[in-house]
């Protein structure tokens, strides 16, 4: 048998945050099945509205998972074979799989060094007559500025989609919230999200009321009223017992990133000097959630620190390994390495440390403990 090394302290601990709403939650859930309305119902209606409210849109429109409402969003804006819609190739696969299932080519952009975002000198230069649609991802819960973006946009009849699957409740730039900004944005509610579901979960924002209803009748096989289907849709519905789960969560969500605000600037002060460029916290702090802490270690020793801290029992994650134009499966895109260097860097460079609202302080010192002896050792 070989030994595993225990996980003292994860990257994610969904068991702590669930021991602190076990009770709201089984009662919930308990009520959902004693109604046995398991598909859109009161719960699914109900965390539509209380979530616009929150994002401060006029809809929100609960889907099956993040991928769903990138897909439906990129859809219900018209996109189609033959369109350029322009993203990040630092970026978790599924912005560029949606772009990918309306057929449209995806046009990976590099990120600016500083921030690990989208650039949008290297958006301004990928326009062409057939850019339909831009999307901005809010990596790692930091929302791109959409200032430069709107101009880039504006007159030429692109729309601006966010992909604010890592970003519940962090600022844009004019201080409304993520999701606000765009025509429609979309929010994965993943289960090690900010605001995560147990299950798959997503929502669609907008303020288009025609758009709102487009969407709706998309989640649901494109009907109109229950089997009249003026268009084909998708089986893209979001259930009752995860928008119960997630109306609890959402109240707890302005605490929970609050204290992830907190972590970061501890891990900030104890990581000076240690080796490891810490992530940038931005002048206005609300304009971050840390939905993951993401450090960068250069000179290759990356992969040797993540060794040292899984042997002191501290997982850690690599957001992500492999940028999107160098995946095989997108190799007939005709990217090559060198094509995006500043993504290739972080790509090599990157590494996330344990981040959730329950991480205790204690937990906190242990892994900055850690990154400490390794820099002392290296
Ligand atoms: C940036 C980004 N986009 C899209 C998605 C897709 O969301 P989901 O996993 O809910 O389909 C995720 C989450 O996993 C994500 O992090």
């Amino acid at each position: 048998m070989t030994a595993v090394a225990t996980q003292e302290i994860p990257l994610v601990d969904l068991r702590a945050q669930y021991a602190t709403i076990r009770d709201d939650v089984r009662k919930a859930i308990d009520e959902v099945l004693d109604s046995m309305q398991l598909t859109i119902g009161p719960n699914v209606r109900a965390f539509d509205e209380e979530f616009a409210t929150y994002i401060g849109t006029k809809h929100s429109i609960g889907v099956g998972s993040g991928t769903d409402a990138l897909q439906l969003a990129i859809r219900a804006c018209g996109v189609s074979g033959g369109d350029e819609v322009i993203t990040v190739s630092h970026t978790f696969f599924a912005t560029v799989e949606a772009i990918l299932y309306a057929n449209a080519r995806p046009i990976l952009v590099d990120v600016d060094e500083r921030t690990m975002l989208m650039d949008p000198a290297a958006v301004a230069a990928a326009i062409t007559p057939k850019t339909k649609a831009i999307i901005p991802v809010h990596l790692y819960g930091r929302t791109v500025d959409l200032k430069p973006l709107r101009q880039i946009a504006q007159d030429r009849n692109i729309t601006i989609i966010e992909d604010a699957a890592q970003a519940h409740g962090a600022l844009l730039d004019d201080g409304t919230k993520a999701g606000a900004g765009g025509r429609v944005n979309c929010f994965s509610f993943y289960c090690s999200k900010n605001l995560g579901a147990y299950g798959e979960a997503g929502s669609i924002t907008t303020n288009e009321d025609r758009l709102a209803e487009e969407l709706r009748a998309l989640r649901e096989h494109g009907q109109s009223t229950r089997y009249y289907h003026p268009v084909v849709g998708y089986n893209a519905r979001l259930d009752e017992i995860q928008a119960a789960i997630l109306r609890i969560k959402l109240r707890k969500l302005e605490q929970w990133n609050a204290r992830r605000r907190k972590l970061a600037h501890m891990y900030d002060e104890r990581l000076k000097d240690s080796g490891v460029v810490t992530p940038e916290i931005p002048s206005d702090e609300r304009r971050h959630v840390f939905y993951t802490y993401t450090v960068r270690v250069g000179g290759g020793r990356r992969d040797a620190l993540r060794t040292h801290l899984g042997e002191r029992g501290i997982g850690t994650q690599i957001h992500y390994p492999v940028p999107i134009h160098l995946q095989q499966s997108a190799q007939f895109l005709g990217y090559r390495k060198g094509d995006l260097p500043v993504t290739e860097r972080v790509a090599s460079e990157v590494l996330s440390l344990p981040m959730f609202a329950e991480l205790t302080d204690d937990q906190l010192e242990r892994v900055s403990d850690a990154v400490r002896s390794f820099a002392k050792a290296h």
